[in-house]
């Protein structure tokens, strides 16, 4: 039996719209043959797919990260303004590729516009130069009568697009980036960087690059760059084939969000500033089984409980999470996969939706008190090589919730991990429940019922559940996400 004890009047902050993000690179499909496929009768007159915009307006994204990712360190904004068929191709080095540049900065705002999302921009800090990035800027919001707003306007775009968050760059720690930087040259040229776009743009958000908030970069970075930025980033991706280490490793997110808190409240505290930088927890997902082609990442049932987890986290921590961006969103390591006449979902696509959709104002503090594992997790079952063992024991099942501003409505989202049914309430502190609870669950579907050949599909039942002694009672199936929702009032 696990209890779950939710206080609404304990409230976290504000649940920002931009912990429900998204990214997309271009990366294999994710772009060309995924968002973007010019002359498919599936697509607008823009060349966007119709059937994909559906399922990612469905989403209700508060941001968008575009164009990488590891693409945008060789990236050349110019290339990709102007008249399609004039736009040059060019060698793409992050995965070996060719880029045709037809899709670009303003397809990339069309695009947003059409989704009712915030574009965030990740700049050229490898082989890119500064004046490149302040031309960007300008291009995309400059208001005067200068070159690059000039030349947006002749392409179409009177009006300034106002974008607002602009990455510095995207993780230069890594020997796999193109212009990759010590950590001491990274503060160096992003210092300069910022100060130079926040005199052009004074309203632009910057996102300096991290890691996991546990490694010497991160300590550098914050340190150095915490007076200029206005989100330092996380980049976590987890999996395994072992099912323990595959559902549990998301709480690497707590470490991590834990760690990058700590180095921001001290630099915040140092440099005596107002308030410290929020995390952009700017790329997650369960990846771990493709490297290769594109990156096409099969997923299960189980990793679609990790990701539940993962939005969990996120949630219990929205005061310091005020973006988080699913990597990614079409086709690489993503819940939207596309063929040339159809489209599937795979089964990570529900948790993100239920969650997106679920999510109130304000996170409330949550208490889960029940069985919990231990396991013996294997030293090699994670690609990406994180311990967990130290951060457990974990209850078997995870939640999280959040209430509304007029303190009228909570939404409870609950993972149960385990191989068994867990028989679960949920009771509420100072308040009560005043009606019955909506409940949406997601369990494994049939294994052969994706819409597309080799796509896992998920089963969603929906139903409501009657109060029980002034408490929510459930079975949660085995191996199951579930989202409660209900009204409530003050005790
Ligand atoms: O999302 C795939 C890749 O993972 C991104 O390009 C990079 O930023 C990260 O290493």
């Amino acid at each position: 039996m696990t209890q779950v004890s939710v206080s609404p009047a304990r409230l976290i902050g504000r649940i920002d719209r931009n912990m429900f993000g998204g990214f997309v690179e271009h990366l294999g499909r994710c772009i060309y043959g995924g968002l973007y496929d010019e002359g498919s009768p599936l697509s607008d007159a823009n060349g966007f797919r119709t059937d994909v915009l559906g399922l990612l307006r469905d989403l209700r994204m508060g941001v968008l990260r575009w164009p990488g990712g590891n693409f945008v360190s060789n990236y050349h904004w110019t290339d990709g303004i102007g008249p399609r068929d004039e736009r040059p191709r060019r060698p793409e080095l992050a995965w070996h590729d060719e880029e045709s540049n037809r899709f670009g900065t303003d397809e990339f705002l069309a695009y947003c516009a059409e989704l009712g999302t915030e574009p965030c921009i990740c700049l050229n800090m490898g082989t890119g130069t500064l004046r490149e990035a302040l031309d960007w800027i300008e291009y995309c919001n400059g208001t005067g009568d200068t070159h690059w707003a000039n030349l947006r306007r002749a392409n179409g775009h009177p009006e300034p697009y106002n974008v607002r968050y602009w990455g510095l760059g995207n993780e230069m720690y890594g020997e796999w980036q193109v212009g990759a930087l010590s950590a001491e040259e990274y503060v160096r040229e992003a210092t300069r960087w910022a100060r130079a776009i926040k005199m052009l743009d004074p309203e632009a958000k910057l996102i300096s690059c991290g890691l996991n908030g546990w490694n010497d970069w991160d300590q550098t970075v914050v340190d150095g760059l915490a007076p200029f930025v206005d989100y330092h980033s996380v980049h976590l991706y987890t999996g395994s084939d072992d099912y323990w280490t595959n559902v549990l490793q998301p709480h690497q997110a707590e470490r991590a969000i834990a760690t990058t808190k700590a180095l921001l409240q001290r630099a915040a505290y140092a440099h005596d500033l107002d308030q410290a930088p929020r995390i952009a927890y700017d790329e997650w997902n369960v990846w771990f089984r493709q490297h290769g082609a594109g990156l096409e990442e099969r997923y299960s049932h189980a990793d679609a409980l990790a990701v539940g987890t993962y939005l969990n986290i996120f949630v219990r921590n929205c005061d310091w999470v005020t973006m988080a961006n699913l990597a990614q969103m079409v086709n690489a390591i993503a819940p939207i996969v596309t063929a040339a006449d159809g489209v599937a979902v795979q089964p990570i696509y529900y948790p993100v939706l239920l969650h997106a959709r679920a999510a109130l104002d304000a996170g409330a503090d949550t208490h889960v008190d029940g069985p919990a594992v231990s396991p013996a997790l294997p030293p090699d079952a994670s690609r990406w090589g994180h311990r967990i063992a130290d951060l457990g024991p974990f209850t078997v099942v995870d939640a999280a919730s959040s209430v509304t501003d007029h303190m009228d409505r909570v939404a409870v989202t609950l993972v149960n991990r385990s191989p068994e049914p867990e028989e679960t309430r949920i009771v509420l502190r100072d308040f009560v429940f005043s009606g019955p609870a909506a409940v949406t669950t997601v369990t494994e579907g049939p294994a052969d019922g994706g819409d597309l050949p080799g796509i896992a599909a998920a089963r969603v039942t929906e139903g409501t559940e009657d109060l029980s002694g002034g408490a929510v009672v459930l079975t949660l199936p085995p191996q199951s996400f579930t989202v409660v929702e209900a009204a409530i009032t003050r005790e």
